[in-house]
């Protein structure tokens, strides 16, 4: 009933088992009274009303009971609130970059990621931010939960005590993408992690736009190995026949380098036919464009 997966976890657990216990348990005392008041103080067995006064004992043991009932569930809150607000000084920082739709990791090193990876039984803190709109981190394995806010640094803390891989989600509805804002923490040995750590990420040329379309978020709405997502796959991509609508008028094209250079500058401008027009606008430098393109041209 109380999990050990994370050190969060746990304590979040207690807490919420000690409200709705203590809700479980109130709930079965009022209402037995009450059923049994209405059985034994009915008009047939009282026929004459009777004035009854006060009782100071029953009246200082419901005033002391409940006070301690309620003070507990606050020694609670406030402890673990104030835990799970405080990482500790030699927890690992990662910043974590919400976007429409996806989640983004950066790490002290430069290394980026898009799914969390950890070592295990290590503090990790993650700073989040956000590149647009108002997203929400929630690792519910952890317990922990905190909005990502555009131009302002929020923190979470954790420390998995399990190998494995948990769910990210986002909780705060941020358009169309937002049940696709999916990641994972993968909770790793300590050497495994280190060795991807101190790995370099993709390199080379064609493999430069690839890791800037999963770093600008295009990978949270396309895909690469042909399934359909939010918008069309990038698998094939290039030379193929699309249905396009151009100012409300549909006609065809073959995808080509102008046409891919267009399509990220100027979302929307030719829509793809049978998808939604929702594409956020995305800042590239040139360079950044030329990489992109190309490895568009490659996505074979
Ligand atoms: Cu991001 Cu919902």
């Amino acid at each position: 009933m109380i999990s050990d997966i994370s050190n969060t976890a746990g304590k979040v657990d207690l807490a919420f088992l000690y409200i709705t216990g203590m809700s479980v348990v109130l709930l079965v005392l009022i209402t037995s009274f009450m059923v049994y008041s209405l059985v034994r103080y009915n008009v047939k067995r009282n026929p004459r009303a009777e004035q009854t006064e006060g009782n100071v004992a029953t009246e200082i043991i419901l005033t002391i009971i409940p006070v301690i009932l309620v003070l507990v569930m606050f020694y609670l809150g406030w402890t673990n609130f104030s835990y799970l607000r405080n990482a500790p000084k030699d927890a690992m920082p990662v910043t974590v970059k919400g976007m429409m739709w996806s989640w983004h990791f950066e790490y002290e090193n430069g290394k980026q990621n898009d799914v969390l990876n950890v070592p295990v039984g290590k503090p990790v803190e993650l700073v989040l931010t956000s590149a647009d709109v108002i997203h929400s981190l929630y690792i519910p394995a952890f317990r922990i939960k905190e909005d990502a806010v555009p131009g302002m640094k929020t923190h979470l803390w954790f420390q998995a005590n399990e190998l494995g891989s948990y769910d990210i989600f986002c909780t705060e509805y941020c358009g169309t993408g937002h049940s696709h804002m999916l990641s994972k923490v993968v909770v790793m040995a300590q050497d495994a992690f280190d060795e991807w750590y101190a790995s370099s990420g993709p390199a080379g040329k064609e493999n430069k736009g690839l890791q800037l379309l999963q770093d600008k978020g295009c990978l949270g709405c396309h895909t690469v190995d042909g399934t359909k997502k939010i918008g069309p796959t990038f698998k094939g991509i290039f030379g193929r026949k699309e249905t396009v609508i151009t100012e409300g008028k549909e006609h065809e094209i073959i995808v080509d380098e102008a046409f891919l250079r267009k399509a990220v500058l100027q979302p929307g401008a030719d829509l793809v036919k049978g998808y939604p027009k929702i594409m956020p606008k995305m800042p590239v430098t040139p360079q950044e464009l030329d990489a992109i393109v190309s490895a568009l041209k490659d996505l074979k």
